[in-house]
């Protein structure tokens, strides 16, 4: 469950990214981040993960409000899928990769090797396991950075760009996977297909404020999309 009042995003050379944003989620829900480049969709999932010094408003997370208290608690229960795996992938295996977060958490090394396996399998990529995480293909990394988010049992996710850098059939199978998942999801993305089959809600940022809040009817409808902004 996500909860954002009054959000403002302002870096330090001025520029607004989000304006007075307010947005619900509830548990279980899906819904897509939608707005054209620069409308502020990535600073809006970083600000939920508390990586954003120059925001402003209250964000709540299971119904946590976002401090510096308590954002080592709020990182726990969300788990961001970077646009570039690359971002995100460190270790010299996948293997370690996935269990950097549980070994971190303090889980022993039997409860993060069950942890980790059950990650991978839920991807269905154990196969790479033993693989250099930079030497695999685009669609393989992106699976290998979920499943090291997954291993951290966080209820929501969020998606920067999922489909970024997929193959069709790539994204066929990252979207049969990640429809599997019941966690709250934000998914930003420029991807109608995405949108369509992964979320119920689409929310449509023009220029840092809310244009749209509905369903993904509206992706079909070009001039409306016009619009909004996109
Ligand atoms: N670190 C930063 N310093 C200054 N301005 C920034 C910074 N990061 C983002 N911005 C600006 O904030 C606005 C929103 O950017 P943001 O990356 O959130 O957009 P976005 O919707 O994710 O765009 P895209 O579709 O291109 O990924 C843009 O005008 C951008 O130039
Ligand atoms: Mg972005």
């Amino acid at each position: 469950m996500i909860k954002i009042k009054n959000l403002t995003v302002k870096y330090p050379d001025g520029t607004e990214a989000l304006r007075s944003l307010d947005l619900a989620v509830n548990e279980g829900e899906s819904i897509a981040l939608m707005g054209s480049n620069g409308a502020g969709k990535s600073s809006l999932l970083l600000a939920i993960t508390g990586i954003a010094p120059y925001a402003d408003g209250e964000i709540y997370v299971d119904d946590i409000l976002l401090s510096k208290k308590t954002v080592a608690d709020v990182r726990q229960r969300v788990g961001m899928i970077f646009q570039d795996p690359d971002d995100q992938l460190f270790m010299p295996s996948v293997f370690d990769d996935v269990a950097f977060g549980p070994r971190n958490k303090g889980l022993d090394e039997k409860e993060t090797v069950r942890v980790a396996e059950s990650a991978l399998e839920e991807l269905k990529i154990s196969h790479l396991s033993s693989r250099v995480p930079g030497k695999l293909s685009g669609g393989e990394k992106k699976l290998a950075a979920l499943a090291g988010v997954l291993a951290m049992d966080p209820s929501n996710l969020l998606f920067d760009e999922p489909a970024a850098f997929l193959d069709p059939g790539a994204k066929r199978r990252l979207i049969s996977l990640v429809r599997d998942l019941d966690h709250t999801k934000i998914i930003a993305t420029h991807d109608g297909d995405i949108a369509r089959q992964l979320c119920s809600r689409v929310i449509i940022l023009k220029k840092g404020s809310l244009s749209y809040d509905g369903t993904p009817d509206i992706l079909d409808d070009l001039s409306a999309l016009e619009k909004y902004g996109l």
